[in-house]
C-alpha cells in the first residue's frame, strides 16, 4: 500500500477475538488505535476539515479551532500540518500530557482550560473560550464535532461499513459515546443494512450525554458534562453507564493477561461487555469498538499511584491476588 499523504492510511479492517469475555458467543474487537493518529478520531478529523473546506472558507488565511479531550486534537494537527493549515486545540486538564505534546509538535496551538463549568466538567468552559476567540477572530472557523454532522457521516460510511464488511453478520454492538460521532453513525448503517444489530451505547458514570448526573470523571474520550448536539437516543437500543473504576480494572487486565494495552474508553465498552454477557444468547456476534490503544495512559491507567489516588480499592485486590498466588 502507499499513500498520497499520512491521513489516508486509515485502517479499517483489523479485529481481534475476546470470546472470553461472554462465554459461548464470538466476541470481535475493532482496533482503530492502530493508524498514524492512534485512534479512532483520525476519520473523525479528516471529515471535519474536508467539511470546512466546503464551507468556502479561504485556506491556508482561516484558522481551524476545536475543543477536544486529545484524540481528535492529535488527528486533526496531523491532517492540518499535511495540508499546511493553521489550527488551536482547546483542551482541559485531563488531556493526557502526551497528547498535548503530540499536537504541538504537529504544529497546532494548544489552549489549557482549568475552568470547571456548571456540570464539574469543563466542555462548556471550553466552548465559552471558543466563542470568544471567534467573536475576536473572524477568521477563525470551529469545526464543533458535538454539533457536526460530518463526523457520524464519516463513521456510517467508514466505520459501521467496514463492520459489517469484515464480520457478516452482528446480534449486538456495543459503542462508547463521547460526541457520539462514532455510535451515531455506525447506528445509522446498522439501522439501514442490519436493523436487528442491538445497538449498545456505553457511556461512564458521571457523564450527562444519556441524562444521567453530572459527576466527576478522569478517563479522556468518553462521557460529556453538556449532552452533544448530534446524539438522537432513537438510534439506540439500550444505554450502558460503567463506573470509571471498572474500566481501569479492566484494561489492566487485558494488558497483563493478554498483552492488549488498550486506552480508557475500550475498558469501558468492554466493561460495559461483560457486565451485559449474562444476558447474552449462547452463539451470538458481538462486536465492541476500542478507540485507542494505551501508551497514551501509562501515566494514567497503567500506572499504579495514579489509580491508587483516585481507587485505592484497586490497587489493593491487585496486591492481595498477587500475596494469594505467591502463598
Ligand atoms: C479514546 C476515545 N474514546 C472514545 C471517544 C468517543 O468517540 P466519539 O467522540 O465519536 O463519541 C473518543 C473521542 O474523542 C476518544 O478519544
Amino acid at each position: 500500500m502507499i499513500a498520497e499523504e499520512i491521513y489516508d492510511l486509515v485502517l479499517d479492517d483489523l479485529f481481534i477475538r475476546a470470546d472470553h469475555l461472554v462465554p459461548g458467543s464470538s466476541v470481535f474487537l475493532k482496533l482503530e488505535g492502530l493508524n498514524p493518529a492512534g485512534s479512532v478520531k483520525l476519520k473523525t478529523a479528516i471529515a471535519l476539515v474536508a467539511q470546512a473546506e466546503d464551507s468556502g472558507r479561504e485556506f491556508p488565511r482561516t484558522r481551524l479551532i476545536e475543543s477536544t479531550s486529545g484524540n481528535l486534537g492529535v488527528a486533526l494537527a496531523m491532517v492540518c500540518a499535511a495540508k499546511g493549515y493553521r489550527l488551536t486545540c482547546v483542551t482541559d486538564p485531563n488531556a493526557n500530557a502526551q497528547s498535548v505534546r503530540l499536537m504541538q509538535a504537529l504544529g497546532a496551538e494548544v489552549v489549557v482550560i482549568d475552568i470547571r463549568d456548571g456540570n464539574g466538567g469543563y466542555l462548556q468552559s471550553r466552548i465559552n473560550y471558543i466563542r470568544d476567540r471567534l467573536a475576536c477572530e473572524p477568521d477563525t472557523y470551529w469545526l464543533n464535532q458535538y454539533a457536526n454532522p460530518a463526523g457520524p457521516q464519516v463513521h456510517r460510511d467508514r466505520t459501521g461499513r467496514s463492520v459489517l464488511d469484515e464480520i457478516g453478520h452482528v446480534d449486538y454492538a456495543f459503542i462508547g459515546a463521547g460526541t457520539t460521532g462514532t455510535l451515531m453513525g455506525c447506528a445509522e448503517y446498522f439501522r439501514q443494512h442490519s436493523p436487528a444489530t442491538r445497538i449498545i451505547a456505553v457511556d461512564a458514570v458521571g457523564s450527562v450525554s444519556f441524562g444521567g448526573s453530572p459527576g466527576r470523571r478522569h478517563i479522556p474520550g468518553l462521557g460529556t458534562s453538556r449532552r452533544p448536539e448530534i446524539l438522537d437516543e432513537r438510534r439506540i437500543d439500550e444505554v450502558v453507564m460503567v463506573p470509571e473504576a471498572d474500566a481501569v480494572e479492566m484494561c489492566r487486565m487485558l494488558a497483563e493477561e493478554r498483552g492488549l494495552l488498550l486506552g480508557g474508553s475500550s475498558g469501558t465498552v468492554l466493561s460495559a461487555v461483560r457486565a451485559k454477557a449474562k444476558e447474552i444468547p449462547e452463539g451470538s456476534v458481538v462486536v465492541a469498538l476500542s478507540p485507542d490503544f494505551g501508551e497514551r495512559y501509562l501515566e494514567t491507567i497503567y500506572n499504579d499511584s495514579w489509580v491508587a489516588d483516585r481507587w485505592p480499592e484497586l490497587i489493593c485486590s491487585e496486591i492481595s491476588e498477587v500475596s494469594q498466588a505467591g502463598a
